[in-house]
């Protein structure tokens, strides 16, 4: 099967081109094929941009055990309406993702459900070091070094200095300092407002917790992912070791700020908790200057009803898979970023951080994971539209500029937007990422 995508505006390592793409086999043939080239099926991208499919490096889809919230097959329909051909997923799910066994059976799981490709990581424990030893077939190890959904959790330090200093594979965290968080939790008890979230879970527990993940993988010459920075603070020992050190920012911790409890509540409880305008505002500098390589969600999609519960009930983490490349295309009209740093961090970066072999750009050889955008379409988000299970946005209401119109995972199109409609292939399975952990080293741009 070929396939030529003619007149698109191609965002390729070395710029922005109108050149035509060919597809065959799910990979990328050829850029600006010879005139005349034939092909089994011909997409006219006037007037759009071809982008690398977008990867997701950190995604919740509760499959296997929470599936009333989400599971593989929805999470993974929804990534395909939002652009994403690749999601690497956490371990705590239930049962949690802890031995190669329980590994396997996911992926297993996910190769007769998944609308995109996909990646799971192992996820650690206090006692699990011998797994994450011999682990393969994902992209690394997650740790809980503050607690969150789940129970998975490390904060013991002689465990944290056994995993960084035996394990190979690259590994990524979550920092927030659990003693801290339990201070602020018992000097605020019986507060009613979901402000106090972050007020517990405040820039201090974020801060002493990537500082100590960083002084590990420093000692340790471990490669290092901060998940989720969402502090201005933190950015300073991010910066401090770049090269060993990568990290990634979510939407929610760029656009919300504490304000938005009024208006949204428990919609935006999530852990890390939003911080300030202040935050943000270094945030988004970060992203551009680099100093954060990746962007991805933290898609944690709970019930409305879970949701709806009074603080302190109510479960931290919001759904974001679907609705993150067409928040960033609009960020990009207000200035926030550019498409090309909108490509970098969302799918070249990524990629390039866990080793994922040829995904990531546009680049002959590499697989035919694609998202045309309409950077001039207007859409509104609204809870009855989306594709998660959990059927909900904490940005419901808002209008944005510019939103994918069609996901192509190897070489097929798997979600269009017709018309406003979502119209996927539904007999369409995604595949296994593959990795190559044996480069080592540090990260290089
Ligand atoms: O708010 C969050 N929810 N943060 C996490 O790190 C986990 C997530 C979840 O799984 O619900």
């Amino acid at each position: 099967m070929r396939t030529l995508i003619r007149h698109g505006h191609c965002v390729l390592p070395a710029g922005i081109v109108e050149v035509d793409l060919l597809l065959e086999n799910g990979r990328i043939l050829g850029i600006d094929p010879p005139a005349g080239t034939a092909a089994d099926e011909t997409i006219d991208a006037t007037g759009l941009h071809v982008l690398p499919g977008v990867i997701d490096d950190q995604v919740h889809f509760r499959d296997p055990g929470l599936t009333h919230k989400e599971d593989l097959r929805t999470g993974s329909l929804a990534c395909a309406k939002g652009g994403v051909t690749t999601f690497l997923e956490m371990p705590n799910t239930t049962p949690a993702t802890i031995t190669q066994q329980a590994l396997e059976e996911k992926l297993a799981l996910a190769a007769g459900k998944c609308a995109v490709n996909y990646g799971f990581y192992i996820g650690a424990t206090p006692e699990n070091a011998g797994e994450l030893k011999q682990a393969h077939r994902t992209p690394g190890i997650k740790i809980f070094i503050g607690s969150s959904t789940g129970n998975l959790l490390v904060d013991d330090q002689q465990a944290l200095e056994q995993i960084f200093a035996e394990t190979t594979l690259p590994i990524c965290a979550h920092c927030e300092d659990e003693a801290t968080v339990r201070a602020n939790r018992e000097r605020l008890a019986g507060g009613t407002s979901f402000a106090d979230h972050s007020k517990i879970r405040d820039h201090a527990a974020a801060v002493i917790s990537t500082r100590r993940a960083i002084d590990l993988a420093h000692r340790h010459q471990h490669r290092f992912h901060v998940l989720h920075v969402s502090t201005a603070d933190e950015l300073e020992f991010i910066r401090d070791h770049r090269g060993l050190i990568t990290a990634e920012v979510c939407p929610h911790h760029l656009l919300f700020q504490i304000d938005d409890y009024e208006r949204l509540g428990s919609l935006v409880q999530m852990n890390p908790s939003i911080k300030t305008a202040k935050d943000n505002a270094a945030l988004w500098e970060a992203l551009r200057d680099g100093t954060i390589q990746v962007l991805a969600t933290d898609h944690a999609p709970h019930t409305l009803e879970e949701k709806q519960q009074p603080w302190p009930k109510a479960p931290s983490g919001l759904p974001a898979v679907e609705n993150s490349l067409a928040l960033m295309l609009d960020a990009s009209r207000r200035g926030e970023c550019t498409l090309e740093q909108i490509v970098q961090r969302m799918c070249t970066a990524p990629a390039r951080v866990w080793d994922i072999v040829n995904k990531g750009q546009i680049v002959e050889g590499y697989d035919a994971d694609l998202v045309l955008v309409d950077l001039e379409r207007e859409h509104t988000i609204r809870n009855q539209e989306q594709v998660t299970k959990c059927g909900w946005s904490p940005w419901d209401g808002v209008t944005l500029t510019g939103c994918p119109v069609r996901t192509i995972v190897g070489g097929q199109t798997v979600y269009q937007n017709q018309d406003g409609r979502n119209v996927f292939d539904e007999a369409f399975r995604g595949t296994e990422a593959v990795y190559d952990h044996g480069r080592g080293g540090h990260w290089a741009e």
